[in-house]
């Protein structure tokens, strides 16, 4: 199997996974809001959970749910990401965005339920038999994910568009390393916490992923094709934001993400041939074309 190939067949477990857990809420219209923004997207966060899980010998519910509420958790963040008050965007994961399929207040509300469903999950006994863990994963991902982590990221993502001159490299990649570098990096430690193992090589792994991570997207927004990546594109420089991309050229940034990858390949060296699949991830995350 190629790593696309991989990265789909771990995809189809997370989906499973997603519809079993979405089924235990009575049917309703926030829940297909909720399905709605979950579907078709790349899984690259919960794969990250699997395989950071499956190097430490761990598989079955524990990783999958985990990889659920990560997914969940991301998912939130496209909606209110997408919406008029933010990027005001249509398009999302090839299909209308939320607030343009429903509206707005079903999109604030099926993002605020689709965040507490991430938590929800980790919190819940399946996801580890050890308490202690579950508190570490919930607590990890609180701190990725609100004022110090991607909510951050993004208010100074917004922030960024109305400043009169443009960020520098260093302020960019702080910006860029809590708006997605920080779920990122949860989702590549969440495997060993899962394992009660040493975290720190995969969050090594996982920072370097995650710059790397949003230099393609920085990318992909100016030289992707539309229709492959399911969301509207040219939009960065449009907005004239500054972005790994602008302040280091086309070929200045697909360098950089390439010595990234090495970089998270080179922290999880000591795992041999069981990281085999965390390599290939972090080569399709800057070679992707989607
Ligand atoms: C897109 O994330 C948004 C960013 C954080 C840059 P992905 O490229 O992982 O989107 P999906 O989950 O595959 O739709
Ligand atoms: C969104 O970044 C990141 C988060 C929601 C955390 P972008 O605004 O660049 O993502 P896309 O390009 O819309 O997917
Ligand atoms: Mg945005
Ligand atoms: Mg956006
Ligand atoms: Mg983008």
């Amino acid at each position: 199997m190629n790593p696309t190939d991989n990265l789909r067949a771990i995809a189809r477990v997370i989906d499973a996974r997603i519809d079993a857990l979405l089924a235990e809420y009575r049917a309703h219209t926030l829940i297909d809001a909720m399905a709605h923004s979950l579907a078709g997207g790349k899984r690259v966060r919960g794969s990250l959970v699997m395989e950071g899980a499956a190097i430490h010998g761990l598989e079955g519910v524990g990783p999958e749910r985990a990889a659920v509420a990560i997914e969940c958790l991301h998912a939130y963040s496209m909606i209110h990401d997408d919406m008029p008050c933010m990027d005001d965007d249509e398009m999302r994961r090839g299909a209308p965005t939320v607030h343009v399929k429903w509206d707005e207040a079903t999109a604030i509300l099926s993002g605020d339920a689709l965040q507490a469903m991430a938590f929800e999950i980790l919190a819940d006994v399946p996801t580890s038999p050890d308490p202690a863990i579950r508190a570490r994963l919930v607590h990890g991902l609180a701190l990725a994910s609100g004022a110090a982590g991607m909510v951050r990221g993004q208010a100074d993502d917004i922030a960024a568009e109305q400043r009169s001159e443009p960020f520098t490299l260093d302020q960019i990649a702080a910006l860029q390393r809590d708006k997605t570098g920080r779920l990122l990096i949860w989702s590549c430690e969440a495997g060993a916490l899962l394992a009660d193992a040493d975290p720190a090589p995969l969050r090594r792994y996982g920072a370097a992923i995650g710059t790397a991570f949003q230099i393609a997207d920085d990318l992909l927004d100016v030289t992707g094709d539309q229709e492959r990546v399911g969301k509207k594109l040219r939009k960065d420089s449009g907005a004239s934001k500054a972005t790994f991309v602008s302040l280091l050229g086309e070929q200045g940034a697909r360098r950089r993400a390439e010595e990234l990858a090495g970089e998270a390949c080179a922290a999880i060296a000591h795992f041999g041939k069981r990281a085999d699949m965390l390599r290939d991830m972090a080569w399709f995350i800057v070679r992707r074309d989607h």
